[in-house]
């Protein structure tokens, strides 16, 4: 992760400026400079599984584009994409090249590139090359193997943009082909291997798929990613915390009342259904994205930003975590509503389906900071809003100073940290209204990144791909926290005695079920309303 300031956005993506045509052979570096204080990643062939596939075409290469375009990827660089399917390279690149056009214009897109800039474009098409192949096929593995000896250099990435059933058998064909070996002298370049989520179903799982792949490669050879902390805003949490002198003082329970985490989305499953059935709303975004969230907010302050460092913290942090029971968590799935049709009647689902389209969980963090804070999650499909945010909601001031206002009226002060789709932050608190009386009316201070900074294209794996590049393991999740993440599960995956936790419905657009309100009504607490009201105006 980059520590150096935020660097200009290019005029590329801006569309200030032109940006200076050049030959289609040139290395973007001629014809956009790196962003301040970046430079480009070291040479290595980035070896795709899953050429064909969604995260491929939405992502990755949105992303490899983008970086390009701020001239952060060597000349050498190569990007081999492996699928089942004969077809030329030619035909794969224009297949992306098509995707990513698409991407640029649609305005609802993360893509945020407006048009696409040939120069960039062509300079990673050149380096595309497609190779077919089946993933449990050894055949595969020697084709690739002559294939990357011919590469200079000798860096390698392995991506595996596949389903999560794939994730052994290429590792283990990685490994067995010798493909993940790397030089004892170090000279003969590295080889990383980047697996997707989801990490595991459970605890067991878990550590089975951690077993199998450390056999095959070493832990700082394997980059395992939660996109979540690709996010700019979600870095940015940390350097909300430790970069300001106002916050970290009273970011404990002293002062801190308690904390909510929301993951809400509009979406229903999208197509997905096959994948959710087996899932649910609870594996998909608690124990990974929602806990890196948490982990964010709540861990203590690392000695540097070196990636053991900051990853010691989190673990130590996710350590802390009280195992959760069923009774500390709500589950829901949505039914027909004002926002379309219920998640029974999706293609895929079984039509007496009991899988959980929302999980709201009540955690609590077992160290001398945080005793006792509840911090409250929420995630959900088909919700009344699209909202990441967290808000952390302090404490209310000792005593009643203002006649006319008892301390439980005044409005709490809570800091949002706001991920999607808003980026900021804000700040409810109190003033004295204007007028010959002492009275208090709450207000709203607020920061949006775009009024600050120029737009920056960013799908969310740019850094993530970059930092990869760079052996930078920082915002990748190392074996015992994904452990000790699943463990502070559990029990509410695996109830004792059996059993699985009751899914509760709820309308499609709505805030959440009402059994969730009741999770937090027991403690005098109530969620922050998804659908918040448009900011008070002058009269
Ligand atoms: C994915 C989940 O990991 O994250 C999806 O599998 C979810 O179900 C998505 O929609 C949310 O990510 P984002 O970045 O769109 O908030």
């Amino acid at each position: 992760m980059s520590t150096t300031p935020n660097p200009p956005a290019s005029s590329a993506q801006t569309g200030a400026t032109p940006a200076p045509s050049c030959k289609v052979s040139a290395s973007p570096h001629d014809a956009l400079p790196s962003p301040a204080g970046k430079k480009p990643a070291p040479p290595c062939t980035l070896v795709i599984f899953g050429a064909g596939g969604d995260l491929t075409k939405r992502l990755l290469m949105p992303a490899l584009y983008n970086l390009a375009v701020d001239g952060l990827l060597d000349d050498g660089m190569k990007i081999v994409g492996v699928n089942h399917g004969e077809r030329e390279t030619s035909q794969w690149v224009d297949d992306l090249h098509t995707a990513l056009q698409q991407f640029a214009a649609d305005k609802a897109s993360t893509f945020h590139a407006g048009k696409l800039d040939d120069n960039a474009w062509n300079w990673v098409a050149q380096r595309l090359e497609y190779m077919a192949g089946e993933f449990e096929t050894d055949d595969t593995f020697a084709k690739l193997k002559q294939k990357l000896d011919r590469q200079p250099g000798g860096n390698v990435i392995f991506y595996l943009a596949v389903g999560a059933r794939f994730f052994k058998p290429i590792s283990e064909r990685l490994g067995k082909a010798g493909l993940l070996k790397e030089s004892d002298d170090g000279k003969g370049g590295f080889r990383r291997l980047v697996i997707e989520k989801p990490f595991g179903t459970d605890l067991a799982s878990a550590r089975d798929l951690n077993a199998h792949i450390l056999q095959y490669a070493s832990e700082s050879q394997i980059y395992r990613i939660d996109h979540f902390l690709g996010k700019d805003t979600v870095q940015s949490i940390l350097a909300v915390r430790f970069a300001n002198a106002l916050f970290e003082p009273i970011w404990r329970r002293e002062y801190i009342d308690s904390v909510q985490i929301t993951a809400a989305e509009t979406i229903g499953v999208e197509g997905r259904g096959r994948f959710y059935e087996q899932t649910g709303a609870f594996r998909d975004m608690v124990p990974n994205h929602l806990f890196q969230l948490l982990g964010m907010v709540a861990m203590e302050p690392p000695n540097s930003f070196d990636a053991e460092a900051v990853r010691d913290k989190k673990a130590d942090l996710f350590d802390a975590i009280q195992p959760l029971t069923p009774e500390d968590v709500v589950f829901g799935q949505y039914e027909k509503g004002p926002a379309g049709i219920g998640y029974r009647e999706e293609p895929d689902v079984a039509v007496d389906s009991a899988t959980e389209t929302y999980a709201a969980a009540r955690v609590f963090v077992e160290n001398w900071r945080w005793a006792g804070v509840p911090f409250y999650l929420r995630t959900g499909k088909r919700l009344a809003a699209r909202r990441t945010e967290i808000s952390v909601q302090l404490k209310p001031v000792p005593f009643r100073l203002f006649r006319d206002t008892p301390v439980d009226a005044l409005t709490p002060n809570v800091l949002t940290l706001r991920i999607d789709p808003a980026h900021g932050t804000s700040f409810d608190f109190n003033v004295k209204t204007p007028g010959p009386v002492m009275q208090i009316g709450a207000v709203k201070s607020s920061f949006d990144y775009n009024d600050f900074f120029a737009e920056h294209a960013n799908v969310g794996y740019e850094t993530l791909l970059y930092d990869c590049m760079l052996g930078d393991e920082t915002l990748f999740q190392r074996a015992d926290s994904i452990e000790t993440s699943w463990r502070a599960v559990d029990d509410v995956l695996h109830p004792k005695g059996g059993g699985a936790v009751a899914v509760h419905g709820y309308a499609a657009g709505s805030e959440g079920p009402a059994e969730a309100d009741a999770l937090l009504a027991r403690d005098g607490h109530a969620w922050r309303p998804l659908q918040q009201a448009a900011p008070r105006s002058k009269a």
